[in-house]
């Protein structure tokens, strides 16, 4: 284990230099232009993998390619010898608007202890920490106590559709004992955490038509409903001011937290002020009875993620717009379903509609929520990797991001997901100006390192 560490140590600064590489690849799953770029990215993951000692494949599917990279099997007749899987994904968020970047997202910079581009922790940065443990274990000759498949894909922003078919059609292959993400975050740098539930997501679009086209506001003005204003005044009836979700139904199967979780979340290292200064608000807003630790994470939300309509440019157009949309999502808490929940949304949205407009909702990616116990023996596993790696003790914690695939692992390998996350909360996931910090980076793979002995040694 020894050499492993030293290998670690001694080749950190080829590392940091190869995960620039790796972000320099604008693979924006969500924006068809950068198809080949997400292909060009996956490539480099493929060849990067077979570089270290892996036997890497590029899949191709009907959206992004997959990746799916193993240690060479050992030639184990006798017994069952641990396999497990380590998810990733190489495709990222969208990096506009793109004048609020101190540097170009797409050409890392590094400050500090920090390096900066779209994707650089969200999920890159993440996924190579754990393919380089790798690295350290097959180039020092080190026995591995396990098999491993990394499986690494291109859709994550965008709901995973191709994996959930390759999942299916690949499921002997990739059963596994667990799978290891790392793909959330940390409270602070003395904190590393094992993440025990996630939330899920319902996402739809809804869109108001009114005159076939945008009309003089001055010549038809006052004569037809403006869509904007239409939909505006649907969008306020969604949330009431207590921060409620005004969905009927909306929270009919959500789990009530136990008081034993609710006291679990009182211990959360979260600073009111430092947290406000954060997200950088006038004032914190959010469901009246919860702490902020409970309403990111444990409680449902509905949030507008967009609205267009009319004349967006320099100056002013006076008209009446021809529609007006808005991108809505929702995040789902055990037990909700997804599909329940724009049922929900649909029925309520259709009633309120007025006459004057003709409303289109268009429904999008959806993903259950998550949760297992922190208790069983292979979370115990992963909190000792944590505390060795980063030398203090970690937390548990729930997360409110989703991550989709996860329940169709569940579903389709029978495997539970240990989420080891390396995200710091001023990472600025999907935000201008996304990091990651390169101690997590080195951090995350000695994690990694540890992880394999850890889940073995069960
Ligand atoms: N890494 C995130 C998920 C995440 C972020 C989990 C923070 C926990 C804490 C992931 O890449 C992500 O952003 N997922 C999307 C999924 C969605 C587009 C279906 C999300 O949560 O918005
Ligand atoms: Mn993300």
């Amino acid at each position: 284990m020894q050499a492993v560490i030293d290998y670690l140590k001694e080749h950190q600064s080829r590392f940091v230099d190869e995960l620039c590489e790796y972000v320099r690849f604008p693979s924006v799953s969500a924006q068809p232009q950068h198809r080949q770029d997400l292909h060009a990215c996956a490539e480099w993951v493929t060849k990067h993998s077979q570089s270290i000692g892996l036997e890497a494949r590029l899949c191709p599917t009907e959206g992004h390619p997959i990746i799916v990279a193993k240690t060479h099997r050992a030639n184990t007749t006798n017994g069952h010898r641990p396999h497990f899987l380590i998810y990733g994904h190489y495709d990222v968020q969208p990096p506009e608007p793109f004048e609020l970047w101190k540097s170009p997202p797409f050409e890392p910079r590094i400050e500090g202890s920090s390096l900066f581009a779209r994707g650089a922790c969200d999920n890159k940065g993440q996924n190579l920490a754990h393919l380089k443990a790798l690295e350290a274990y097959l180039k020092t000759n080190t026995e591995l106590p396990c098999d491993i498949t990394f499986v690494i894909e291109g859709e994550e922003e965008v709901g995973s559709k191709s994996l959930t078919s390759f999942l299916k059609e690949n499921r002997e292959e990739l059963r596994c004992d667990a799978i290891v993400i790392s793909d959330t975050g940390m409270p602070d740098r003395k904190h590393p955490a094992l993440t025990y539930a996630l939330r899920g997501i319902a996402a739809f679009e809804i869109t108001l038509h009114g005159p076939s086209r945008d009309l003089h506001s001055g010549i038809f003005g006052g004569t037809v409903d403006n869509p904007a204003m239409a939909l505006c005044q649907m969008l306020a009836q969604l949330r009431d001011k207590n921060g409620r979700v005004a969905i009927p139904g909306f929270y009919a199967d959500v789990e009530k937290l136990s008081a034993y979780e609710r006291k679990e979340f009182k211990r959360f290292p979260l600073n009111m002020r430092e947290y406000q200064k954060l997200v950088g608000v006038p004032k914190l807003f959010g469901e009246k009875g919860f702490n902020i630790v409970e309403q990111r994470s444990a409680r449902p939300t509905l949030e507008i993620n967009g609205l267009t309509s009319g004349y967006q440019g320099e100056g002013s157009k006076t008209i009446v717009p021809s529609w007006a949309r808005a991108k809505i999502t929702t995040r789902l808490v055990p037990n909700q379903d997804p599909v329940k929940i724009i049922k929900l949304a649909r029925r309520h949205l259709t009633k309120m509609c007025p006459a004057t407009v003709r409303m289109e909702i268009q429904s999008g990616h959806g993903a259950e929520p998550y949760i297992v116990s922190p208790k069983s023996p292979q979370a115990q596993a992963a909190l000792r990797a944590l505390k060795s790696a980063f030398g203090c003790e970690p937390m548990l914690m729930r997360e409110g991001g989703s991550i989709p695939i996860v329940n169709v692992f569940k579903k389709t390998l029978g495997a539970d997901a240990l989420l080891v996350g390396l995200a710091l909360p001023d990472d600025n996931a999907h935000s201008p100006n996304e990091k990651f910090d390169l101690d997590c980076f080195a951090k995350g793979q000695l994690m990694s390192a540890h992880l394999w002995r850890e889940l073995t040694r069960l």
